[in-house]
């Protein structure tokens, strides 16, 4: 009997082992109990600006949809029940809901904003609503919503802010760890948005060194298209971190349609995910995920990015519009102000000087017109590691005794007595291996432990993520501004990405990419808060570094190191989509061009390099007398109008993948105007191409000046015209010949 009973309960247990089930009739109690998400009211919270309006819904559940992000809407509210659905049957049931910040977990299964693990290795996260706040400053209203996951305690906050006039929303998100473990943030994007269209057409930029921001549209179909990048510095490199997207069409327009524009203001590895469903458009945006899931430790929050978006629903020109009055006013540091026009060292002398060669070309830039010197690589670094070729001496930032003895202050000096004010390079987060730093501190260097360190242009990175690397970076800038009270400008270069990432600092590697740029702008904080006055030129191999991060602390980049006029055309171009005229460095260097070795007219080159911040980067002693008349005319004009670039609106009026790139600043009051027209091409004489302006009042009259030269390719040279005959077919300058350019400028009686 015993033996039988034993059999018995052997089986029981093999059927039913005690790890949770337990035998019908002895059935234990279930231990898993709903927590309950508490009722909310229902309700539409609108994020809007003059003109344009993110609008969200929260219904009885707590859960928070977006429905629309475009037009403003009379009375909003009648989007309560609204699912944002092309189709709702099943919808939420097959997870495809409008989410305002979707989650792994739940019934959504698209492409997350959140992915979090928790510490007993579960992924679901559902976040309901739990309040909302708003604020309004300076024409700056901020909305922030709280959502919760009850069962975890993780809360997040969405951060909207909507600049009244630039009709640009700027948002982020705020993740907290509310539990009592950590947490690993997987995939922790600053901003989501679902878009609701029948036709998606992508605009976004890719290049390469000496070749950025090339523009590329795309149609979007039903899968996934990701834009990133996974070279940690110099970022955009190969991509920007910015987008147009026209709604509903196929085609491109400048003027025309519905287009929604965002850019993220982060300098490292960065993704957007363009995730076309049945129903909809969801566009998440953010740091990349990739070798950064980001451990958070109990009541510890992480602060996203910021990501700027914009709509417009007269073509793409507007929504370039919109980002750069954002920009002006609060994107990118002292955005509000004129920068000055420059003759920089680079190709005029590359490491070959001396202070004579210094202050002969300080004499040329004075003569000339121009505002500032800046002396560029080479100053530095001492004996074998002299910085004489770019094999050494980045890291040792002191004076080379023996190519400047006279010292950085006697040619700030120079610069000073003669009216230009000064600037220096520095490239201060780079090592050459052969250096005396790369000697005291090999741990600084970014590696992993037994690989190969690779060099690029024979330098390595540094460890940005480190304290203590922050504190030598912040300190090469303080002690070159210490080396004469005369420093008005810092370029600041990088001419490296990262490879075989490590760090020897770090605990856990997977911060070694958020903490280097979270590093980088420490940095850039701590220079503002001592230097707020000097203008600072972010540089990276040319526009490797060009995004919404570093800007808040720069106030210009170098936008290429392809100073070639007509690749310029196409460079500027693109950058011109997202980031305003007044960040472009944008030089007039000498032929046959350094990098393609194309020949251009000087005057081709000067338009050019005036339709963003002009400067020179040449040997002036190169230049012709002829030639030298010329650049004075060209700086002289420029500086009389060169506000328009500036604080103007932009319109593009040719793209210069046609045989012709023109384009055009407008004042504010449409009262004057700057026009620039470029020749790529000889086709025939008898071609006469007519320009439409834009911008321009139509019920004005324009006094229209050819400026640059004394032979005007305009019948209508130093005529009245209505804003009206200009922007519908009356202008048509005559050029034909290959490189010929004209610069027209415009004011009202
Ligand atoms: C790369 C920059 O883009 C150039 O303008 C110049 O500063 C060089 N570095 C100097 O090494």
């Amino acid at each position: 009997m015993m033996k039988r009973h034993f059999l018995l309960l052997a089986a029981a247990f093999l059927l039913f082992p005690a790890t949770g089930f337990s035998a019908p009739g002895n059935r234990k109690k279930d231990s898993h109990t709903v927590v309950t998400v508490p009722e909310v009211r229902a309700q539409v919270i609108s994020v809007e600006t003059d003109g344009v309006q993110w609008l969200f819904n929260v219904d009885k559940a707590g859960v928070l949809r977006c429905n629309h992000f475009g037009k403003k809407i009379a009375a909003p509210e009648q989007f309560l029940d609204f699912t944002g659905a092309r189709t709702r049957n099943g919808i939420e049931k097959y997870g495809d809901a409008a989410m305002a910040y979707p989650t792994v977990g739940g019934r959504y299964s698209n492409e997350p904003a959140l992915h979090v693990k928790y510490a007993d290795g579960y992924h679901n996260t559902e976040l309901y609503y739990t309040g909302h706040k708003v604020s309004a400053q300076d024409g700056v209203t901020t909305t922030t919503i709280f959502l919760k996951d009850y069962v975890t305690a993780l809360e997040v906050a969405l951060v909207y802010e909507a600049w009244q006039k630039e009709n640009v929303i700027v948002s982020h998100s705020e993740i907290t760890n509310g539990g009592k473990k950590p947490v690993e943030l997987i995939e922790y994007a600053s901003s989501f948005l679902p878009v609701l269209a029948d036709k998606y057409l992508l605009t976004h930029f890719w290049g390469h060194w000496a070749y950025e921001m090339n523009v590329e549209h795309e149609v979007l179909g039903y899968d996934k298209k990701v834009i990133e990048t996974r070279i940690g510095v110099s970022a955009t490199k190969l991509n920007n971190p910015a987008f147009l997207l026209s709604l509903d069409t196929e085609e491109y327009s400048e003027r025309h349609g519905e287009v929604i524009a965002g850019a993220l203001a982060w300098s490292g590895n960065f993704k957007l995910c363009f995730d076309r469903t049945i129903c909809r458009l969801n566009i998440s945006a953010g740091i990349n995920p990739f070798a950064s899931s980001y451990k958070l430790a109990a009541g510890d929050s992480f602060i996203t990015p910021d990501m700027i978006w914009t709509w417009s629903s007269n073509g793409a020109g507007q929504a370039s519009r919109n980002l750069h009055a954002w920009a002006r006013k609060g994107g990118v540091y002292g955005g509000d102000k004129i920068n000055p026009t420059l003759l920089n060292s680079w190709e005029g002398a590359y490491f070959n000087f001396n202070a004579k060669t210094l202050t002969d070309m300080i004499d040329d830039a004075a003569g000339m017109g121009l505002e500032m010197f800046v002396l560029d690589d080479g100053w530095f670094g001492n004996g074998e590691y002299a910085r004489d070729n770019d094999r050494a001496g980045l890291g040792d930032w002191e004076l080379n005794t023996a190519k400047l003895p006279e010292g950085i202050d006697y040619i700030a000096s120079y610069a000073h007595d003669k009216g230009l004010k000064f600037g220096i390079w520095i490239e201060p987060e780079m090592v050459t291996r052969k250096s005396n730093l790369t000697n005291a501190h090999p741990e600084w260097v970014v590696r992993s432990p037994g690989r190969e360190i690779y060099t690029s242009r024979y330098q390595w990175l540094l460890d940005l993520s480190n304290p203590a690397v922050q504190d030598f970076v912040f300190g090469v800038f303080d002690r070159t501004m210490q080396l004469s009270d005369k420093i008005d400008y810092i370029k600041w270069d990088c001419n490296r990405f990262v490879n075989s990432f490590g760090s020897d600092w770090q605990k856990d590697q997977d911060r070694f990419f958020v903490e280097y740029v979270q590093g980088y702008y420490k940095v850039l904080r701590r220079i503002r808060e001592k230097y707020p006055e000097v203008i600072i030129q972010c540089c990276s191999s040319g526009g490797s570094r060009v995004d919404y991060g570093q800007l808040a602390y720069h106030n210009e980049v170098w936008t290429s190191d392809n100073t070639d006029a007509v690749c310029r055309t196409r460079i500027q171009y693109g950058t011109s989509f997202i980031y305003p005229a007044s960040i472009m460095g944008s030089h007039v260097s000498i032929v046959p061009n350094h990098q393609s070795g194309a020949v251009t007219p000087l005057k081709f080159r000067f338009d050019l390099a005036c339709t963003g911040r002009l400067g020179m980067e040449l040997q002036p002693k190169d230049l012709s007398e002829e030639e030298r008349v010329l650049a004075d005319r060209c700086i002289q004009s420029y500086k009389q109008y060169r506000d328009l670039v500036f604080t103007g609106n932009l319109y593009r009026l040719v793209a210069p993948e046609e045989d012709r790139y023109a384009l055009m600043y407008v004042s504010q009051d449409k009262r004057r105007a700057v026009v620039y027209d470029f020749n790529l091409r000889y086709e025939s004489r008898d071609i006469i191409r007519t320009l439409r302006l834009d911008g321009l009042d139509a019920g004005l009259r324009y006094k229209v000046r050819e400026l640059n030269t004394d032979r005007p390719c305009w019948w209508g040279n130093e005529g009245c015209f209505t804003g009206d005959f200009l922007m519908n077919g009356g202008f048509n300058p005559r050029l034909y010949r290959t490189y010929a350019s004209a610069v027209f400028y415009l004011e009202a009686e």
